[in-house]
């Protein structure tokens, strides 16, 4: 046994430790220990922590791993609202900006801070007491949703501040995903046969607003502070991010004092190739007068500050020749055509190929073998082509003709009402058959491990399967004969298979590839009916009265259980041996007069936390939600509660407060 006070200690010592090589790792980029041994000494930590759990503070860097998932996130004012940039696209229209605001201070000399423009997500950071209080997303700029424990996880952020920055500091700045990051995320959902994300920021966007901030923590977000809407006691922007530097804020270093439109140019002309070495996506320049006094005195427009300007940077460029149109076809049977291109460079990357989205746009833009396009790679890693030279047009090419058939299988397509895209329908397709096999064995469904895309490929060619069904069904003595493989990788594959029989209905339901049922929603069905049987009898009006189920995704999943191919193909699961079950959790009761009912809190709780409260209420057989809707049973307002219990009164749901949340938790 270790003495408590020695505990006290190490505790201390470990943070101080762990923060310091935080800010060798993310500001210093000088790490003086490598990620294991980070990762060891927090492993420590979180060990001490658990054993005096009266010492965790919310400045811990324990905390940084994340936390309980959450059920929504609770909106919040921006005060000040947040401002968006007008936008230059040439060195013209900054010259023209610069004219303009010193028109508007036509006695005053006028320098400017330059900034390079990060391409991420735009948050608000407030600290209290030199303490990460509190992070908010930009929204609507009014409004944002509350983040703070997704943000907590982003080690360049400190949890507390150095020096002696002022109790209440409201600051302004980027959550970005480095591109190492970024690529390697991709990589990992290649290998798992995932779609692939299609630019850093879009991903961070929805990294943000994961729900479970320990995912948030494995993505490793990265953020830049570039703005603080509160005093600081100096006159320039330029004094206020070197403060933001003294208090260890990860503020950019590429910062420049410009004292004319000269110099605003060379900065601009310097970063337009360099920025192509950065760790991170940039997609412009901001420009901000320095003074803060002018700043005051320019003041806003209802949008966007008239003291800064963003310079945008033109997206990347280059020629190329189309050498034949191929069709794509996908797992929901969706024929997506692809140009297939005369390699060429652009933006660092030799380009094969570039997606023509849909036949609209494809016969919108008249792409035709043979002709020579125009591509460019803006904010996403695939390349779009912007336009046919029509100029170097060959007199014989002829426009591309819709597939009446599926290039795959030869079977007719067809076009949905209201949809562009043309579908083979085949449920056979061998394109369809790979891609539906690949996402059922995929990491979110029946996380069949070591069944990538290559060995799906191989069973396919041998004949030992010919749909999702017939995995189980797959013997040793077949698969140990086969080119490249043993008995000890047979039996490894198999005993991935058998154990897949064990997944959760939720897993299921989204292997299943129901149109509109992604992870989330195969969640909330298989919590609400446990069983997939009593999904299946589900009638459209039970599936509506769930929350967050619409009519759209009642009527596909009508649709879906409703098709005979369908039928068969879950109750050869079924006869597989294939779980249809959501195991339940035996300390949640269902006969208490909350079960089944939906609730959301909102406002402060005096005498427990939100997530105590959501914990015991989740005990009791109760959802939370995080939002309030029609399909609220009830709401807890708490101190000072805002927008969430008007539009329950405006909707005529029953209200509570915490006393009589207390004596229902107590005798339910
Ligand atoms: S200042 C009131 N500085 O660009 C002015 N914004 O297109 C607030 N951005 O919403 C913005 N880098 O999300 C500023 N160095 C930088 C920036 C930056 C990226 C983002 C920010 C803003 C958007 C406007």
């Amino acid at each position: 046994m270790s003495q408590p006070t020695s505990d006290v200690q190490r505790i201390m010592s470990l943070r101080s430790e762990l923060e310091r090589h935080n800010r060798l790792y993310y500001q210093a980029a000088q790490p003086e220990i490598s990620d294991q041994q980070f990762d060891a000494l927090m492993h420590e930590l979180i060990e001490l922590e658990q054993r005096h759990p009266e010492l965790v503070s919310p400045d811990s860097p324990s905390q940084r791993v994340g936390g309980d998932p959450v059920e929504g996130f609770e909106q919040v004012a921006h005060d000040p609202p947040m401002l968006s940039l007008d936008n230059s696209y040439n060195l013209e229209e900054v010259s023209e900006w610069v004219a303009r605001v010193q028109r508007q201070v036509p006695d005053e000399a006028l320098s400017y801070i330059a900034e390079l423009k990060l391409d991420g997500v735009s948050i608000s950071l407030l600290y209290e007491d030199g303490l990460l209080a509190q992070a908010v997303t930009r929204g609507n700029g009014s409004f944002g949703d509350d983040v703070t424990s997704n943000v907590r996880t982003l080690r360049s952020l400190p949890l507390r501040l150095s020096g002696k920055p002022p109790a209440r500091l409201v600051l302004r700045g980027e959550i970005f995903m480095p591109w190492t990051v970024f690529e390697a995320l991709n990589q990992r959902r290649q290998e798992e046969g995932q779609p692939l994300y299609a630019n850093p920021r879009n991903t961070t966007a929805g990294t943000i607003r994961l729900l479970d901030s320990r995912e948030v923590a494995r993505r490793q977000l990265e953020i830049a502070v570039y703005q603080s809407a509160s005093e600081l006691g100096v006159d320039t922007h330029g004094k206020i991010l070197e403060r933001l530097t003294e208090f260890g804020l990860p503020v950019r270093s590429q910062w420049s004092r410009c004292a004319d439109v000269d110099a605003l140019r060379d900065y601009i002309d310097g970063w337009r190739l360099a920025r192509k070495d950065l760790p991170f996506e940039t997609d412009g320049v901001v420009i901000k007068v320095d003074s803060l006094r002018l700043q005051q005195e320019l003041g806003n427009t209802s949008k966007a500050p008239r003291w800064a300007v963003a310079y945008k940077f033109a997206a990347e460029q280059a020629q190329t020749k189309v050498l034949g149109i191929s069709v794509q076809v996908g797992r929901t049977g969706a024929l997506t055509p692809v140009a297939e291109l005369e390699p060429v460079l652009l933006a660092g990357t030799t380009v094969k190929r570039a997606t023509l989205h849909n036949y609209e746009d494809l016969a919108r833009k008249d792409v035709r073998v043979g002709d020579t396009v125009l591509l460019e790679k803006g904010g996403d890693i695939i390349p779009k082509v912007v336009e046919v030279d029509l100029t170097l047009r060959r007199e014989d090419s002829e426009p591309f003709e819709l597939p009446s058939h599926c290039p795959v299988c030869n079977s007719p397509v067809v076009r949905f009402e209201g949809e562009v895209a043309l579908r083979c329908i085949n449920p056979v397709c061998p394109a369809i058959v790979r891609e539906t096999l690949s996402h059922f064995v995929s990491r979110n469904a029946m996380d069949i491990e070591g069944l990538g895309d290559k060995l799906i490929d191989q069973l396919l060619r041998e004949r030992l399967i010919v749909d999702v069904t017939s995995l189980y069904r797959l013997r040793q003595e077949d698969l140990e004969i086969l080119d490249g493989w043993g008995s000890k990788s047979a039996e490894n594959v198999l005993a991935e298979i058998d154990k897949s029989k064990g997944r959760t209905l939720a897993n299921l339901l989204f292997a299943l590839g129901i149109r509109f049922v992604g992870v989330r929603v195969a969640k909330i069905l298989a919590e609400h009916f446990r069983h997939l049987d009593r999904l299946i009898a589900a009638s459209p009006e039970e599936l509506q009265a769930i929350d967050e189920i619409g009519p759209k995704v009642a009527a596909s999943i009508r649709l879906f259980f409703e098709d005979p191919h369908q039928s068969q193909r879950i109750e050869a699961l079924r006869a597989a041996g294939v779980s249809f079950e959501q195991p339940g959790d035996d300390s949640v009761r269902s006969d208490s007069v909350l079960s089944g009912k939906t609730l959301v809190l909102t406002g402060t709780l005096a005498s427990l936390s939100r997530s105590e409260a959501k914990q015991r209420l989740e005990a009791l057989g109760a959802r939370v939600s995080g939002s309030v809707s029609k399909k609220t049973d009830l709401v807890v307002a708490g101190e000072s509660a805002g927008s969430k219990l008007t539009k329950a009164q405006d909707l005529g749901i029953e209200v509570i407060d915490e006393a009589r949340l207390l004596q229902l938790l107590a005798d339910p």
